[in-house]
């Protein structure tokens, strides 16, 4: 079960040294609530897309443990901690390496929700294909979850958070340059996963 709660005041467990003690996910959860707890909005953003995770392995067939481990790490590089760049897919994917997380969940975060276009857009193209980009329903998984959680955390439809998207970050802004290519992208990855939903 996830907790909503809020985060508890222990420093986080690097995730091989924890192996023994507790699953990917529960560490992930630590290690999220420890650096995002604390910054509000992004915090309950990060609590649902985690919700939505765990609901959709599942049905989805797909390894909840990674999943959900990958969903409550997806926004890790907007923490303080991890902050480099200033493009939290590539500020996560390098931080959760740092701190000894697996490649897998790593690689899953440095690719969530189009990731590669703004990259690219930015010039970061290159350092974030340092990651392997996982292809299938896991990826489009992680996507679907963050794509239908507003940034306070609420559901919504993946058209209606990428409009509110377009309009925080500005006309001028990376996203909305990358917009033509990235947009197709989540709403083919959307799509996949409520086929196999539907089905
Ligand atoms: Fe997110």
């Amino acid at each position: 079960m996830i907790a909503t709660c809020p985060p508890r005041p222990v420093s986080p467990l690097r995730p091989r040294l924890a192996v023994a003690a507790a699953a990917l996910c529960t560490v992930a959860q630590q290690t999220a609530a420890w650096h995002l707890g604390p910054l509000g909005d992004r915090w309950r953003h990060t609590v649902a897309v985690a919700e939505c995770a765990a609901e959709l392995a599942g049905p989805l067939g797909l390894e909840a443990d990674v999943l959900v481990a990958a969903a409550w790490l997806h926004d890790i590089g907007s923490a303080p901690a991890a902050v480099a760049t200033g493009f939290p897919p590539l500020d996560g994917a390098r931080y959760l390496r740092r701190e000894l997380w697996p490649v897998r969940v790593a690689a899953l975060v440095a690719h969530h929700s189009g990731a590669r276009f703004v990259a690219t857009a930015r010039g970061l193209g290159r350092a974030l294909a340092g990651y392997p980009r996982e292809t299938g329903l896991m990826p489009d998984a992680l996507t679907y979850a963050d794509q239908t959680v507003d940034p306070a955390g609420r559901r919504v439809t993946p058209d209606r958070r990428r409009a509110e998207a377009l309009r925080r970050y500005g006309a001028g802004s990376w996203y909305a340059r990358a917009d033509h290519v990235r947009g197709p992208h989540l709403r083919a990855a959307v799509a996949r996963v409520e086929r196999r939903l539907g089905g």
